[in-house]
């Protein structure tokens, strides 16, 4: 039997010895501290967040869920989400996405993160493999690995960031049992481009199901957002992972959802119960609001991002020794840092210790991610003015 490892005087479990705090948000953490130890005025183009009253929480919103406090859903409410909120998840893959959907394919988490969480350690044995994109999003290998799965990388072609099917192919083995897929993908905001090709190549290999991370669904740019699912043959061996986070901007709400095949969901709801026993229901009230309400601010949120988006990329394309390309989602741009001639790590510590400016090291995200920056543009136009003034006017040689 294993020696039980001593962390100081705690005997931790030994599937906790990779945890480490994200490293996307390494930034974010160095960033707060400086602002704080300093005083001065940081530009956050590092946060995976909102930042601004551009985004603020639409009122209709906050008055459901004080209704919904003071009306007292406050209490537990176990199971997969309230009736009324399932349905109208329910229906919008109905009539969206022409897909015949039941309350019964549908759970609430409490958010994408909490899902991905819970389908990984529902999934995945000792010796199992999962196959998550490159760069991608590392949050999402620390419960592979917590189950002692064995973790494949399938690195995407650098500059158009997709999926190369032979190299996937590759990967695949009879242990294969997750493939993860997010589009529009995190870090670099393209659409994967190549669904049909991947629903052709996995009909060779019917053991492997597909989590499709579609959290930037409803953030794209002019090309529509396809969902794997929806290829033949696909829909039976897909988990759709969904979130309030982005298109409704209630990122700290912690409130998302997630359609499957009913005994996938059946499987979810029993974890979910035994583990955060429901999502608060006022959050849920909330997000059926959302769903059901006036769209016209997500709409008017779109319209403000691609016009943030398109200033972001101009002026990065103007900085000396950075190529950027248009997102065709998200909020997120990967620029090309590689004409300075630094790695993305010295490119982000040199330019949050002389510009103020923090980014992420593309490298946070995986290998691929090396000469590259992670940038958010969903934030106010003046930072993004000045963030950019201060990329060009530094000198980080
Ligand atoms: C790939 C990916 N999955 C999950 C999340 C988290 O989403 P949520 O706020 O719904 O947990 C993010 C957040 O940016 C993400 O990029």
């Amino acid at each position: 039997m294993k020696e039980n490892k001593p962390h100081g005087s705690f005997h931790f479990s030994s599937r906790t010895d990779h945890f480490v705090l994200p490293t996307q948000w390494a930034s974010m953490r160095i960033a707060k501290e400086k602002e704080k130890r300093t005083g001065k005025r940081i530009i956050h183009f590092e946060k995976g967040d909102y930042q601004g009253p551009d985004f603020d929480t639409p009122e209709h919103l906050l008055k459901e869920t004080i209704k919904a406090i003071k009306d007292g859903c406050v209490r537990y409410n176990p199971g997969s989400g309230i009736d009324e909120l399932r349905q109208a998840i329910a229906d919008k893959y109905t009539k969206e996405r022409n897909r015949p959907t039941s309350p019964e394919e549908v759970i609430v988490t409490a958010g994408a993160k909490h899902s991905l969480t819970m389908n990984l350690l529902t999934f995945l044995d000792d010796g199992d493999e999962v196959i998550f994109p490159n760069p991608g999003y590392p949050p999402d290998e620390v419960w592979a690995k917590f189950s002692k799965a064995v973790i494949k990388h399938a690195p995407l072609t650098k500059g158009d960031w997709q999926l190369d099917i032979k190299k996937l192919e590759q990967l695949i083995t009879p242990r294969t049992k997750l493939i993860i897929i997010n589009t529009p993908q995190r870090p670099n905001g393209q659409l994967v481009n190549n669904l049909e090709e991947i629903a052709e190549m996995l009909e060779r290999h019917p053991h492997v199901m597909v989590i499709s991370d579609e959290i930037f669904s409803e953030i794209t740019y002019g090309k529509p957002h396809k969902s794997i699912s929806m290829l033949p043959g696909m829909r039976e061996r897909t988990i759709i992972i969904d979130t309030f986070s982005k298109t409704w901007a209630m990122t700290g709400w912690r409130i998302g959802w997630t359609v499957a095949p009913a005994p996938v969901i059946e499987k979810l709801n029993i974890f979910l119960q035994d583990s955060i026993t429901n999502v608060a229901e006022f959050i849920q009230k909330a997000a059926y609001a959302a769903l059901t309400g006036p769209q016209d601010w997500v709409l008017h949120k779109k319209e403000l991002l691609l016009k943030k988006r398109n200033m972001m990329v101009k002026g990065l394309n103007q900085i000396k020794g950075v190529k950027c390309d248009y997102p065709d989602g998200t909020f997120y741009v990967l620029a090309d840092i590689t004409g300075t001639g630094l790695n993305s790590q010295e490119f982000t510590d040199r330019l949050l210790e002389r510009a103020n400016v923090a980014v992420v090291a593309g490298t946070a995200f995986g290998t691929e991610g090396e000469g590259y920056v992670r940038i958010t543009f969903a934030c106010p136009d003046e930072d993004i003015k000045e963030g950019l003034d201060r990329m060009k006017a530094v000198d980080l040689s």
